[in-house]
């Protein structure tokens, strides 16, 4: 039987499916291009171009593929455009999922594995953050995510469906073997921003607040490599096919670093200055952001591979110097 992978050609969704092809998993991706890109779906994938939204295409894909469970990537992520057009983030988060629910259960298809976030803490009380803490989200984004996780409880009661949401803290780096790697568009995420500045698409990096209660003042992140991150949704899905029960897990390090300890490890990584100043903090960042990953630890056995800032950033600048324009020949 086949795992289908939703959102299978975006950054962490195309990673994980490397990943279930090296384990030798049975793969079937679904995309609708919108932000993902064709080129980053493993050619042993079985590929289909379809909307979660499009309940005809959803229950075609049920009905030709023998699909044991569904790990689910398809959403919109930004969180400054969820704040600016939040009904795409309704429309596409929640509306998606409740069609691709829907099909679900009409089809008997009963595991999914769904990618969460850690915006859905909002401003934690504590850090690290543990997956009991309190969840207000301050971002559209968060609260659609936050949404999903509950629409699949209910549906979980009524319907017999399991889920695990997996709540990842600030992915970052590339596969390994450099052929797979971050690719937005616009970019809005710190590590790519200042590895354009070596690559010489932009001048400087900056640095947004410098006044926050931390170290040096920037903010602090958990940043999780993306093949960690992979690894996790396999021990995740291997988890239900066992029999586990619904389940929430935070996906991070535990350790965080700064804005200006990042872009210090980025300097020594590729050689290059990478001048940054300081520009006026961004609405909506916490100040903090470090997970307790010890849940995912103890009962996925999940061990992060890839914990060491500067691995992060050798194997992101490997992708990002040899990809400078991402997946963009002028085509997706
Ligand atoms: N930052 C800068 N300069 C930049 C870009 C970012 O200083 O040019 C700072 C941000 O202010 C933040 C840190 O770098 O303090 C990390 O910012 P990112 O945009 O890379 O990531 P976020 O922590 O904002 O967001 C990430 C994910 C979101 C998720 C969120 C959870 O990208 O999807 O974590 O809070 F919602």
């Amino acid at each position: 039987m086949a795992i289908l992978v939703l959102g299978g050609a975006g950054y962490i969704g195309s990673h994980t499916v490397y990943a279930l092809i090296q384990a030798g998993r049975d793969v079937v991706v679904a995309d609708n291009l919108l932000t993902g890109f064709r080129a980053a779906v493993h050619p042993g994938a079985r590929f289909y171009q379809a909307d979660i939204r499009d309940r005809k295409a959803m229950d075609a894909l049920f009905e030709k593929e023998n699909i044991e469970g569904v790990i689910h990537f398809a959403a919109s992520s930004q969180v400054g455009e969820s704040m600016s057009d939040p009904l795409k983030y309704y429309d596409n988060n929640l509306c998606g999922t409740t069609v691709l629910l829907q099909s679900m259960v009409a089809h008997g298809v009963d595991k999914i594995v769904f990618s969460s976030t850690a915006a859905t803490y909002g401003e934690p009380e504590r850090v690290p953050i543990l997956e009991t803490d309190q969840t207000r989200p301050t971002n559209c984004y968060g609260e659609t995510k936050l949404a999903m996780e509950r629409m699949m409880y209910w549906t979980s009661r009524a319907h017999g469906l399991r889920y695990v949401a997996l709540r990842y803290f600030n992915a970052c780096g590339a596969h390994p073997s450099g052929v797979i790697g971050e690719a937005h568009n616009p970019e809005t995420h710190l590590i790519p921003l200042i590895l354009q500045v070596p690559n010489g698409q932009r001048d400087k990096i900056s640095i947004f607040g410098d006044d926050y209660p931390t170290r040096d003042g920037t903010c602090v992140r958990d940043y999780i490599h993306v093949t960690d991150l992979a690894q996790a949704h396999i021990l995740a899905f291997d988890y239900l096919l066992a029999g586990g029960e619904n389940n929430v897990f935070n996906l991070g390090n535990g350790v965080g670093f700064t804005v200006r300890e990042v872009i210090d490890a980025a300097r020594a990584v590729t050689g290059h200055p990478i001048p940054a100043e300081t520009c006026p903090r961004r609405t909506g960042d916490p100040a903090q952001l470090v997970a307790s990953s010890e849940k995912a630890r103890t009962v996925l056995g999940w061990t992060p591979q890839y914990a060491d800032l500067n691995t992060i950033l050798t194997s992101a600048w490997n992708w990002h110097k040899n990809h400078p324009k991402g997946y963009e020949d002028g085509t997706k």
